[in-house]
């Protein structure tokens, strides 16, 4: 009788090592590597052939495109981060934190789409997704729901059931036979992906799978599973606030940029058309500290609130705590404050937050983070009809940003009066009825806030 293969992977990045050892060689990590027992008499691995030898290279030219046509979610916010629907065949892995909505969101999405679809749980029974389907609300009679977890009888199912759509939740429950170490482990996760890729490629069908996420932000199990699929979404959110935001963070078949915005209610994820509206607290009364940027993920226009507190440090150490937005960033700019502008915030503690529970990267918000802290530090208030675009150097210079016409249409629409942008901005063509201001370094901001 054959031996069965023992294995040592990286439970972390999926690296295979023939003996065990404290520290993985590929990721750092320590204490993460595991035994795991590989049935090689029955692997795939061992018995996949090397494919018909009818295979033909093709010039480019001869490709036909028209084979790509994407299937629409009926989700137009799934549909925008996927670059227009989801192209037939591909793979893509939806991560997320527990509870922030990934089953909420396909099993809606299922209900909304007019294919025949396969959800598989491997996480929940039937009764409790029937519970969450009645609280959603939509067709409960297109698509079908299978509780299972092993990957020969869902590949069995599916041959049967012809799906136009498969979603699998979640990843790490799954396991196939031929594999023996545990659900969720590096082995499983890896051949169990692999064979349904595999259905996905043969038949054409598109393949959705829910991947958890660690505690530091990854898709929990290989990294290997993110360079496997075609496109890796990242579902996110603070759980104490009601907006979602899907993001893309690896895309085949479009670009990463786009981003989807929800709010999450009691009869599911609503899409936000107007996120501005929402982002933006309703209050009319000016209160020092806070301001408005003009911010762009993909081609959207997003205004957000920035909101500082600088106060009188109580310890030797001032605190800088931020929620939703860069720690390191914050630093930067205080120093850049410190430097340029003669401001003291060395001995002060700052609180940044961002409004809404999001967070964002766009270098654009910078102005307004300065613009937050220099308000609150003056205990001035800055109009509410003013909002910011733009980054700050560390000469403290203010640099021109992306997508300003952008900007600065959205800052109309929403009723801004002024918006303050970077002098080294190319013109504008557009006549905007905003008052645009340009300014060149952060001294002249100190001169247009006060
Ligand atoms: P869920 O989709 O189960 O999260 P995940 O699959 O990512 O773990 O979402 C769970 C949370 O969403 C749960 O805490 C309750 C909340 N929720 C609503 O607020 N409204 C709803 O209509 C549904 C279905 C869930
Ligand atoms: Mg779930």
């Amino acid at each position: 009788m054959a031996k069965p293969k023992i294995t040592f992977y990286c439970q972390n990045c999926g690296a295979s090592y023939s003996k065990w050892q404290g520290k993985c060689n590929a990721c750092g990590e320590w204490n993460s590597i595991a035994e795991e027992v590989i049935d090689k008499s029955s692997s795939t691995a061992s018995g996949k052939s090397y494919g018909s030898s009818n295979l033909k290279a093709l010039k480019i030219n001869e490709i036909d495109l028209q084979a790509e046509t994407r299937i629409s979610s009926k989700d137009q916010e799934l549909d925008r981060v996927l670059g227009d629907g989801i192209v037939p065949g591909s793979v893509i892995l939806l991560g997320g934190e527990p509870g922030i909505g990934k089953s909420t969101l396909m099993l809606q999405m299922l209900m909304q789409l007019e294919k025949k679809a396969l959800y598989v749980s491997g996480e929940e029974s039937l009764q409790q997704i029937k519970l969450r389907a009645d609280r959603i609300q939509g067709n409960q009679d297109t698509s079908y729901l299978l509780a299972a977890t092993n990957t020969q009888k869902i590949l069995h199912q599916l041959e049967k059931e012809k799906p136009e759509l498969l979603i699998v939740d979640s990843i790490q429950t799954l396991h196939t036979d031929y594999i023996e170490s545990s659900p969720g482990s590096v082995s499983q996760i890896r051949e169990c992906a692999s064979e349904l890729i595999d259905f996905a490629k043969n038949t054409q069908t598109p393949v959705i799978l829910i991947g958890h996420i660690n505690k530091q932000g990854s898709i929990a199990g290989p990294k290997v599973l993110e360079h496997m699929v075609d496109s890796v979404l990242q579902f996110e959110g603070d759980r104490n606030h009601a907006y979602r935001i899907l993001r893309s963070q690896k895309n085949r078949f479009g670009s990463t940029h786009e981003l989807g915005i929800y709010e999450m209610e009691i009869n599911g994820l609503k899409p936000v058309t107007n996120p501005s509206d929402i982002l933006l607290s309703k209050s009319d009364v000016n209160l020092s500290g806070t301001a408005i940027a003009a911010s762009v993920e993909g081609m959207r226009p997003l205004l957000i609130e920035i909101q500082a507190l600088v106060s009188s440090a109580v310890y030797g150490t001032p605190q800088r705590t931020t929620t939703g937005y860069s720690t390191k960033r914050l630093n930067m700019l205080l120093a850049v404050l410190e430097k340029r502008a003669g401001f003291k915030l060395a001995s002060k503690d700052v609180f940044l937050n961002i409004t809404g529970g999001i967070h964002v990267d766009d270098p654009a918000l910078d102005l307004a983070v300065v613009a937050s802290i220099l308000s609150s530090s003056e205990n001035i208030p800055i109009a509410r009809s003013v909002c910011f675009a733009a980054e700050i150097g560390l000469a403290g210079e203010i640099r021109p940003v992306q997508r300003v016409q952008i900007r600065i249409a959205e800052a109309e629409k929403m009723g801004f009066e002024k918006i303050i942008i970077s002098g080294q901005t190319e013109k504008i063509t557009t006549q905007p009825k905003i008052d645009v201001k340009r300014i060149q370094t952060i001294m002249d901001l100190v001169d247009v806030l006060f």
